[in-house]
């Protein structure tokens, strides 16, 4: 863990969306008519319930994920941001991330969300291919998906966008087409999802009944490394195992929950994590949007469980981030040292000069597993 105790990251989480998409379950609902001055107030209020946890504190990073905040108005996202300012400090190099989805962009939202405080910006593009962006249920074309970045770039200085691949019946080549045609517009950052199935989803059906088939091990594991070595040889290099930057533009707030600094979460569903008083909490706040809005309206706190996290807990929380990150973590915080030489020996964890030991590519497709050993 950080001991960085006077810096803290703040999540933002915004529960709704024009249309939900079959593979997504995030906290998004469809979006209904929402008072605007209502959900500002409210925010606002859960901000002030922490006061005493941003008070003082340098503020690292800020980020307005969903659902889809770029549906926010801007008037929302100024006043957080204000309120957060005023009780702790923006560090100098602050990030301040807002998701955004292609189709719920104009240049004009852009500047006005820049006028708001927001200085990157997050575009879910997911393909640039329409057959894709028809079957993942997205609501913009690739058109949309190309304007999204036009005006990205435009207005801001630092952008990133996603992409989704390993789609049902997508060739390997498909992927490398697809990833060498992004290249063009990866300015900074790029994070690449390979398609998940989850419960509860349109697609966990879709997909049970035979709809589709999703790709086997073996070409999950080309697509992954194709999109390794692509995007290194563009000099776009992975931190972490879905996140790719050129060199100091790694996602702040990203590394801030991979190194396990302090973080607080406002909105539906948000988490946190920070110390206090030598120990150390998460929280989560309640998930469905009604419930948290009843609470922080009433200005009362909307934290559904609020635990200590135990020593062993944290031992597993950091192997578990660090082992995801290209930088790794140091020996020293590996309980069993005869499992780690043995992973070492096998390949699927490397030491560095420094001590720091990372997952290869092979250890990174058994994570789950490393971690179970190097725990016992
Ligand atoms: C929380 S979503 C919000 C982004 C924004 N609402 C959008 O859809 O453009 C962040 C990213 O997670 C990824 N994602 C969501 N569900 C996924 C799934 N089932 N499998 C893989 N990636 C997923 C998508 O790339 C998405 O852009
Ligand atoms: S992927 Fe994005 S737009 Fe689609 S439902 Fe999830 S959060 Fe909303």
């Amino acid at each position: 863990m950080s001991d960085q105790s006077d810096e803290l990251a703040i999540y933002i989480h915004w529960p709704f969306c024009k249309t939900k998409c079959p593979y997504c379950d995030f906290n998004s609902h469809e979006n209904f008519a929402i008072q605007h001055d209502s959900w500002k107030k409210a925010y606002l209020n859960e901000i002030e319930l922490n006061r005493d946890l941003i008070e003082g504190k340098k503020i690292k990073s800020i980020f307005f994920g969903g659902g889809t905040p770029s549906l926010m108005a801007s008037d929302t996202i100024n006043s957080i941001l204000n309120k957060i300012c005023n009780l702790g400090n923006f560090s100098n190099d602050i990030e301040i991330t807002l998701e955004a989805n292609p189709n719920s962009i104009e240049r004009e939202y852009f500047k006005d969300f820049k006028s708001a405080g927001i200085n990157r910006v997050s575009v879910g593009i997911q393909s640039f291919n329409n057959d894709n962006l028809k079957f993942l249920g997205r609501s913009h074309s690739s058109y949309d998906a190309l304007k999204a970045i036009e005006f990205a770039r435009e207005v801001f200085d630092n952008y990133s966008f996603d992409l989704m691949y390993c789609l049902p019946n997508q060739m390997v080549n498909e992927w490398e087409n697809e990833l060498n045609e992004a290249i063009k517009y990866i300015d900074y950052h790029i994070s690449c999802y390979q398609l998940t199935i989850e419960k509860g989803t349109q697609f966990f059906n879709a997909s049970r009944s035979k709809e589709f088939q999703m790709p086997g091990e073996e070409i999950s594991i080309k697509m992954y490394e194709a999109t390794y070595n692509i995007l290194k040889s563009h000099g776009i290099n992975q931190y972490e195992i879905s996140n790719y930057s050129k060199h100091g533009y790694e996602c702040k707030h990203n590394l801030a929950y991979w190194k396990l600094d302090n973080y607080i979460g406002i909105g539906p569903g948000a988490h946190g994590r920070y110390a206090l008083d030598k120990k150390i909490y998460y929280t989560i706040n309640y998930y469905d949007p009604k419930k948290w809005f009843e609470h922080t309206d009433k200005f009362q706190s909307p934290i559904q469980s609020r635990k200590e996290i135990t020593q062993k807990q944290q031992i597993i929380d950091s192997l578990t981030m660090g082992l995801r990150l290209n930088q790794g973590m140091h020996e020293s915080n590996i309980p069993n040292l005869t499992s780690m030489s043995d992973l070492i020996a096998g390949g699927f964890l490397i030491k560095r000069n420094n001590n720091y030991v990372k997952s290869t590519l092979k250890g990174r497709l058994v994570l789950n597993t490393l971690i179970e050993k190097l725990l016992l």
